[in-house]
């Protein structure tokens, strides 16, 4: 997708060094890192500089590629694979991600293990981008439906950002918005603040306004109202880890959202690869729930009245918080999951008919 006119992936593979977009700097500064080691891959997956659940499923597959590169020796890299599937605990794709290359390297020989990890992570990003493609695709066909029966702007609430940014390119929750866009369907955005890290305000809006597609930034707490007096046609979220039984854990404010949409007979859809699918967890409460450090909920960065990037902090010293960063939504409360091969309920009936 674009910044500034010009077309980005969140992430690639340049002369043995892994370049991402610091999206702790977003969107007051566009900053290209270097990684050079698995080390910089961990850091960067558990600091946020990249995050959402398909991109940091690629940068730990990048990670394992310079392991390689470090120290090209199978105890080195069983360390790293074990090291990058605990750097953040909730999102999946992670452990999909790492699985799915220590299963293409495991059993080859030294010379020729870093050509087969180096395609592996490539393909796991271009199908990433097949993927998110496909859903934007299948998410179109309900704006269109939508933009049909009303003929006027579609209004799209979002919460947090899985959009390009999350991901390689066109993003979950966002493709079939910039699908839409593109053919020319009016649509707006209500960007969804997402305290404390503000996802929504500063990367989905950010990478909206770069599209040029029109958008609102409103506090987490105020898509209820704005769903009771119309002004929501539909929901569309990502997700971090989705339950073979249609329960959906995403960034924390998710469920709630969800909540208002069932009872003002609002469309909840949610967006996903199927890397983002556990199939092996039952119970959404045995989900690792990530809880981060309150000093998110305590401080807050952004630009001085020089222009510099600050921090301060907005509680009282002596207060406690509590920074729970994800939350499950039942699958009750869910019209649909927007997927690459196309739209099932959210049930293991529905995933199991897309995906046998
Ligand atoms: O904590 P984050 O910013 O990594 O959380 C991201 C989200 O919750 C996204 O909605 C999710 O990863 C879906 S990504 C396309």
């Amino acid at each position: 997708m674009r910044i500034e006119g010009k077309e980005y992936r969140t992430i690639w593979f340049e002369n043995d060094i892994v370049k991402i977009i610091d999206q702790t700097k977003l969107p007051h500064q566009f900053i290209i890192k270097d990684l050079k080691t698995v080390k910089d891959t961990i850091n960067a997956i558990k600091m946020m500089e990249v995050r959402g659940a398909p991109l940091i499923g690629a940068t730990a597959a990048y990670g394992l590629v310079l392991s390689i590169l470090e120290n090209n020796d199978k105890s080195f890299l069983k360390k790293s694979a074990e090291n990058l599937i605990n750097s953040r605990p909730t999102a999946i794709n992670l452990k999909w991600s790492v699985d799915r290359m220590m299963k293409k390297l495991l059993g080859v020989n030294s010379d020729k293990i870093l050509d087969i990890a180096l395609k592996e992570a490539k393909e796991i990003c271009e199908e990433d981008i097949r993927f998110c493609k496909n859903i934007g695709l299948n998410g179109l066909k309900v704006i269109e439906e939508i933009y049909k029966k009303k003929n006027r702007t579609v209004n799209i609430l979002t919460h947090c950002n899985a959009g390009w940014l999350a991901t390689i390119n066109w993003g979950t929750a966002t493709s079939p918005i910039y699908h839409a866009h593109r053919k020319g369907i009016p649509v707006h955005v209500w960007v969804d603040e997402t305290r404390p890290r503000n996802q929504g305000a500063n990367l989905t809006s950010y990478e909206l306004n770069e599209e040029e597609v029109s958008n609102t930034i409103i506090a987490d707490n105020t898509g209820g109202i704005l769903m009771q007096r119309g002004e929501v046609d539909m929901c569309i979220v990502g997700t971090d880890r989705t339950l073979s039984t249609g329960d959906v854990a995403n960034k924390i404010g998710t469920y709630l959202k969800a909540l208002a949409a069932h009872d003002n007979d609002i469309p909840f859809y949610v967006a996903l690869p199927s890397s983002t699918i556990d199939w092996d967890i039952k119970d959404f409460k045995d989900i690792p729930i990530e809880e981060r450090n309150s000093e998110e909920l305590s401080h807050i960065e952004g630009l001085d009245e020089n222009e510099n990037i600050k921090k301060i902090r907005i509680y009282p010293k002596k207060s406690n918080s509590m920074n729970l960063a994800f939350d499950v939504t039942p699958a009750k409360y869910i019209s649909g999951l927007i997927t690459e091969k196309g739209i099932c309920e959210a049930s293991s009936n529905g995933l199991r008919k897309l995906f046998k």
